[in-house]
């Protein structure tokens, strides 16, 4: 999977998408993140982003004609691409979303929008996948970039030790230990469930269930 990522901030994202499984995921060349600094799309001479809003309002709006152009280009690099445009108002995000889009598509292209929002035609014009992350209000579509990234990679064959299935069928503790055993915090002792450290796993996974 290809992720294109439209932002004019597209630097912020890289130090979270170069950790842990993400960084693993490309070194296995499961996946690739392409970045695509909106400014450099622009014609004029102070590379403006943005303009202020017709009919008034506060704020700026993100100009249609460079986001359009720094699409054109991930389109032409993409083989079966899907452009999603980020909104509170849009399509819930989910694990079914995730595997629909890991199923359908080769390329992801994140439209991440800021300021008082993006030009309409941009929407109109694309015909984007209008998603939401969830019920509030974020300054951009950075982090809902890598949240879409997370979930979509963890489900792509071959990233997690496991299939995702069977990671996630797994009884997962709710509430994890690890060492040391015992510890004084506060002058009060605590001490992982005597269960915990049997070593009995039939006894550890009928506790884990209880939990
Ligand atoms: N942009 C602003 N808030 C958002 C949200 N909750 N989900 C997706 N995009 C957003």
């Amino acid at each position: 999977m290809t992720y294109h990522i439209i932002s004019i901030f597209p630097e912020s994202l890289s130090s979270y998408l170069d950790s842990s499984l993400l960084k693993r995921a490309k070194e296995k060349g499961l996946m690739n993140v392409l970045f695509y600094n909106i400014r450099d799309y622009t014609k004029d001479k102070h590379n403006k982003v943005d303009d202020r809003p017709y009919g008034g309002g506060p704020g700026m709006v993100l100009s249609a004609l460079p986001i359009l152009s720094a699409v054109e280009e991930a389109i032409e690099k993409s083989e079966k691409p899907l452009v999603v445009f980020f909104t509170p108002h849009g399509e819930q995000f989910s694990n079914t979303v995730a595997d629909e889009i890991k199923d359908e598509y080769t390329d992801v292209i994140f439209i991440c929008g800021h300021y008082e929002g993006v030009d309409a035609r941009v929407t109109q014009i694309l015909k984007t996948k209008n998603v939401s992350i969830g019920p509030y209000v974020l300054t951009g579509g950075e982090l809902p970039a890598l949240v879409m990234i997370d979930a979509i990679t963890r489900r792509i064959s071959g990233v997690l030790g496991n299939d995702v299935s069977v990671e996630e069928s797994r009884i997962a503790p709710k509430d994890p230990y690890t060492r040391p055993e015992c510890f004084t915090y506060k002058e009060k002792e605590y001490c992982v469930p005597e269960v915990l450290r049997s070593g009995d796993h039939a006894k550890i996974d009928e506790f884990r269930k209880e939990n």
